[in-house]
């Protein structure tokens, strides 16, 4: 595939070593970008390096705007487990960003179908996302679009599959407390981003990366629409790397 670049790191602190350089750079570039962000243990390095990039001078977000991938529903900002309190806690309490340029679904919404139009207005609004970065599950989902029968294009609530629901009940108390639902940018959104970063660490990751880059593209395998983009950057891990065939 001669659309993806992939950025080898020896673990994971390398990984979001790499992974942060290419965010910086971004913001070196164009200081007014539009970055897509994720949550998840796999960005976790990746923000403490941006954070501590910006202690040093090294990057600057003020002029920076962001929208998130996802966010559970029901849960309130101040939720610990919500993507909006991961996101204050790990990046923008961190860095120089005005929080009122950075958007998450709003997991406590009424109306979910509003919600989701007025996601899509805020990142049509926006002018799109200049990089979204993006980890993937464990049955290949990208944000929370679980496999299904087709990619969904825009911004929709999802049921999470019961792997999903099973890897995540980790940052949770108890497995009952995990949301049954989500809210989730779709897969057309990703996919007009103009340049997508992939961050994937630990042998677990291995066989669903290499299905989702050398597998049939089919929604069962959200990622795999990756093959379709025209600019992915991949940093991981020699461990989640493991089973491509050119590594
Ligand atoms: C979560 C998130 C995804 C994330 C994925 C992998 O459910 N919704 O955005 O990429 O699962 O998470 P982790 O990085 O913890 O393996």
């Amino acid at each position: 595939m001669n659309n993806l670049r992939i950025y080898k790191g020896a673990d994971y602190n390398d990984m979001s070593r790499k992974a942060a350089s290419v965010i910086q750079s971004q913001l070196t570039v164009k200081p007014e970008s539009v970055l897509g962000l994720a949550t998840g243990s796999s960005p976790v390095g990746l923000y403490d390096i941006l954070a501590k990039a910006y202690e040093s001078g090294d990057v600057d977000f003020s002029r920076a705007k962001t929208v998130n991938l996802d966010e559970y529903q029901w849960l309130a900002p101040d939720d610990e487990q919500s993507y909006r309190y991961f996101m204050q806690k790990h990046l923008f309490s961190r860095v120089n960003i005005n929080v009122d340029n950075t958007y998450v679904p709003n997991g406590l919404a009424a109306d979910p179908e509003e919600e989701c139009k007025h996601y899509n207005y805020i990142i049509e609004h926006l002018g799109g996302i200049d990089l979204q970065l993006i980890g993937i599950g464990h049955n290949g989902h990208i944000g929370f679009n679980e496999p299904s029968d087709e990619f969904p294009a825009k911004t929709h609530l999802v049921n999470l599959a019961q792997k999903t629901i099973e890897a995540n009940k980790r940052f949770f108390k108890r497995a009952e407390d995990v949301p049954r639902a989500a809210f989730t940018m779709g897969i057309g959104t990703i996919m007009n981003a103009a340049v997508v970063l992939l961050i994937v660490s630990g042998g677990e990751k291995a066989e669903i990366l290499k299905e989702a880059f050398f597998g049939p593209i089919t929604p069962r395998v959200p990622a795999s629409v990756l093959q379709l983009h025209r600019n992915v950057i991949l940093a991981a891990d020699g461990a989640a790397l493991s089973l491509f065939p050119a590594s």
